[in-house]
């Protein structure tokens, strides 16, 4: 992606030669600030993935396989390799990603004498970013061609409605769900992002928003009520969302609210698409009853972070003191609302025979 005309990835090893670190943006400082934070060790990229500078799936994962370079250059065996591998499992247990990227890593480095294992987990970091890059370039062309088609048969802007950030900041590059949106404006469709603002850490409103301001974009920041509205008086043509695990019968987990847009989509009629990736797809998962979904702190419930008429990046209590609140983070979509899943290798019902075609060599596992 271009951040004021230059072309920025959201993880990188840094350049420097005498150290070995990664780059990532700081996205708890977006939109209102521009930040590049460096991880050194292990320990820094398990803290990064859970207090959510990075986040999104597939950059969840491709932290995860950097986290494990960077434990690499420390672990003196087995033992300590497998311990980095479980204590960056732990930081978010919904995206199937991250679980993905460390037994990959892992897969590459066990069977190494130690001394070989530091080069060969940086190669296999690398390898995952530049896989997760050209994936979502794939994902970009083939809702392309989905988001030409449906233009085709109306006048006017295309309306688009999608949930969360699935956008570049959520993986490597491109995005996944709003890489067909970055596709279309770029091949001079008229395009128009209903983003909802995705309570409760606003992703929607803070990192959706920025993305589709960079790339001029139009978009509208809507309540995350709003959207069933919109449907109802025709003013979506499409939703579009991402995903941070699909399981094998094609129902979808993705950020808390899908469903609900899932269920006034199919209630008016609104063609309903996420984009799934293969490494976020979880063929061990018969369906999406037995993903775990994340329970995050009630305090981002209760709070609220934002900039006041100073200037200043403050957080705000919201709710009463002393009121209780909840925090799933997630939610899943049965197969049954979905309209298809749009992955690299093309475009596929919801359904176990249709997923499994498209990826006959992951199996069931
Ligand atoms: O909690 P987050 O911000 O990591 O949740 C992100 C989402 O729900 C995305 O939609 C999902 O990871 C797909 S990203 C390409």
């Amino acid at each position: 992606m271009l951040i004021s005309g230059t072309p920025t990835r959201t993880i990188w090893r840094s350049d420097e030669p005498s150290e070995n670190a990664v780059m990532i943006i700081d996205q708890t400082r977006l939109p209102h600030e521009f930040v590049l934070h460096r991880l050194t060790t292990l320990d820094d990229a398990a803290e990064a993935i859970s207090v959510m500078r990075v986040r999104g799936a597939p950059l969840i994962g491709a932290t995860a396989a950097y986290g494990m370079a960077l434990a690499a250059m420390k672990a003196a065996d087995d033992t300590a390799l497998l311990a980095a591998g479980e204590q960056l499992i732990a930081t978010r247990p919904t995206a199937v990603n991250l679980r993905w990227a460390v037994q990959r890593v892992l897969a590459q480095l066990l069977p190494l004498p130690v001394a070989q294992r530091v080069q060969t987990a940086w190669a296999e970091a690398a390898a995952i970013c530049e896989e997760d890059v050209a994936q979502n370039r794939a994902i970009g062309q083939h809702g392309l061609a989905l988001l030409q088609a449906i233009a085709g048969q109306k006048s006017g802007r295309l309306n688009i409605l999608t949930h969360c950030n699935a956008g570049w900041l959520a993986t490597v590059d491109w995005g996944t769900a709003l890489a067909p949106i970055f596709a279309a404006a770029a091949a001079g469709l008229d395009v128009h992002v209903w983003v909802d603002e995705t309570r409760p850490r606003n992703q929607g409103a803070s990192l959706t928003a920025w993305e589709l301001q960079q790339a001029g974009i139009a978009h509208h920041v809507i309540a995350d009520n709003a959207g069933g509205h919109l449907m109802q008086h025709g003013e979506v043509d499409v939703c579009i969302v991402g995903t941070d695990r699909t399981a094998a019968n094609g129902d979808v987990c993705n950020k808390i609210g899908t469903y609900l847009k899932a269920l006034a989509a199919f209630d008016n009629g609104v063609p309903f698409y996420v984009a799934a990736p293969g490494p976020s797809i979880d063929f061990a998962l018969p369906d999406g009853g037995q993903i775990p979904i994340e329970e995050r702190d009630a305090a981002e419930v209760a709070c609220i972070q934002g900039r006041d008429a100073a200037g200043r990046v403050v957080l705000v209590q919201l709710t009463p003191e002393g009121s209780p609140a909840a925090n799933p983070a997630f939610d899943v979509t049965p197969a049954r609302l979905v309209t298809g899943l749009i992955t690299e290798r093309g475009v596929c019902a919801a359904n176990p025979a249709a997923l499994a075609a498209l990826f006959p060599e992951r199996g069931a596992a």
